[in-house]
């Protein structure tokens, strides 16, 4: 049995999921405007990771028999000054989502809830990817920001390597997905 005050922390949580994917298509929208291809297709492919999480708590919610709302979102935004500042924002971003993710954990925790804390455990290991992620994408992109191929560059190597790409391979430890 699922604990209520998680369950309801849970789906909420599906709505932070459902903005941060909103917002990445926001920034995508913005790089593909610059005529940045590769900036844009790794926002894009984060956006498709946060829709992803989203519907991990969505299958969560239907295997443990919780009722699933599906909550609305504030509008991302879509304006920015410069080609760093939406991965400012993408970071402070990850960095409250982790704090958000760590909340559930302890409530999982404080409910006794075990299946539920071991879920958190996937998105305790995710957040420490996506802050870092951010974190190195900030430092080439401040480092290059009047040199737009130099960061088109860095980001063909490194997905194409797997590496700051976010999609990566699949992960056989992610949870389930629902609808896939
Ligand atoms: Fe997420
Ligand atoms: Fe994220």
């Amino acid at each position: 049995m699922t604990a209520p005050r998680f369950a309801e922390q849970l789906n909420e949580q599906i709505g932070n999921e459902f903005a941060a994917h909103q917002q990445y298509v926001a920034c995508a929208i913005h790089y593909d405007a610059l005529t940045m291809p590769q900036m844009a297709s790794f926002f894009y492919a984060q956006a498709l990771e946060e829709r992803d999480h989203a519907m991990m708590m969505v299958q969560f919610l239907l295997d443990t028999d919780c009722e699933v709302q599906i909550p609305g979102v504030d509008a991302p935004r879509t304006s920015f000054t410069s080609v760093v500042d939406p991965i400012e924002l993408a970071l402070a971003q990850e960095k409250r989502v982790t704090e958000q993710i760590f909340a559930l954990t302890r409530t999982a925790r404080e409910e006794n809830d075990f299946a539920a804390e071991q879920f958190m455990q996937w998105f305790i290991k995710e957040q420490v990817e996506e802050v870092a992620t951010m974190n190195d994408l900030l430092t080439v992109v401040t480092r290059a920001a009047d040199d737009v191929n130099a960061i088109e560059e860095y980001l063909r190597r490194e997905q194409g390597a797997g590496g700051a790409g976010g999609a990566g391979g699949a992960d056989p430890t992610a949870p389930p997905i629902a609808g896939i």
